[in-house]
């Protein structure tokens, strides 16, 4: 298998960010292409990764409602989000798998102290969190789910039969049917303790109907809260609005960007980022 690489790439690029944007606002594209000063068949190809000038990029956006300077910023590679700097994070990690032709991250986090660990989402593959667990002598005993798409549950069962720990997942989606396990079925204010971390989950739905953010916060070693955010966010876009567009678009802005700016963002798909960082230069924001 192709090896993961390393940092990971943005999840999208400019046109899945312009495509998100003209399906979740449903603008008629006849009336989007005149207002960009384009013919339809134009649009098409824009649609379809073609870069046409900055000048028609900057009509686009403000047509369809995105930020005009982070969304070129984009087109124009000017926008990577810092490195994940693993001395800032201490008990935290990011754990990219593949899933068909996609890769999809979950993340262990954990209390350096007790040594408990969650682990949000499971990826398409336990083996490299086992091989965290282990290495790093970690008890696992949180499963906290975003949300219930195939690529962040795939090895569900896995995961409940070999630590049987306790299982979070989000009230408003369908009803996980894991042998392994009953889930603690949660929504917006849920309290989660992992040793000495405190979490809560915020209702950030739109991508999937009960879709939830983590953020938690540990007494000491962490400069910001760490907020999982699944696919409501990716550094520099968001999820599709598969649910609700506007919704999803309302939580990126006023639930997860008014989290405090050095929040670091694990995101379910593409690399870590922050609060400060996607308050610059996501389109979304
Ligand atoms: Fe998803």
């Amino acid at each position: 298998m192709t090896p993961i690489p390393q940092p990971l790439p943005l999840e999208d690029a400019w046109n899945d960010v312009l495509g998100k944007a003209v399906r979740g606002t449903g603008i008629d594209e006849k009336n989007l292409a005149a207002s960009a000063n384009i013919i339809p068949s134009q649009l098409k190809s824009i649609l379809g990764g073609e870069r046409p000038s900055e000048d028609t990029l900057r009509r686009l956006a403000i047509a369809v409602g995105l930020r005009p300077g982070p969304f070129l910023d984009l087109a124009f590679q000017r926008y990577q989000p810092a490195p994940f700097d693993a001395a800032r994070w201490p008990g935290v990690v990011q754990v990219p798998t593949r899933y068909m032709d996609m890769i999809v991250n979950s993340y262990l986090v954990w209390d350096a102290v007790s040594r408990e660990a969650a682990l949000f989402d499971t990826g398409a593959d336990l083996a490299p969190a086992r091989a965290i667990i282990e290495r790093e002598r970690l008890k696992l005993s949180a499963l906290c789910i975003t949300h219930m798409h195939g690529d962040h549950i795939a090895v569900l069962d896995d995961v409940l039969k070999t630590y049987r720990p306790r299982f979070y997942a989000p009230k408003d989606e369908p009803a996980p049917n894991a042998p392994g396990g009953n889930a603690i079925l949660i929504e917006e204010g849920a309290e989660i303790s992992i040793g000495a971390l405190k979490g809560r989950a915020l209702l950030t739905d739109g991508h999937s109907a009960g879709h939830l953010t983590y953020v938690f916060t540990a007494p000491s070693g962490w400069p910001a809260p760490v907020a999982v955010v699944g696919d409501a966010l990716f550094a520099g876009s968001m999820g599709g609005g598969v649910v609700s567009y506007s919704r999803l678009r309302d939580n990126v802005r006023n639930k997860i960007l008014t989290l405090p700016p050095a929040t670091l963002l694990c995101p379910g798909h593409g690399p870590t980022t922050t609060v400060g960082e996607e308050d610059e230069h996501n389109s979304f924001a």
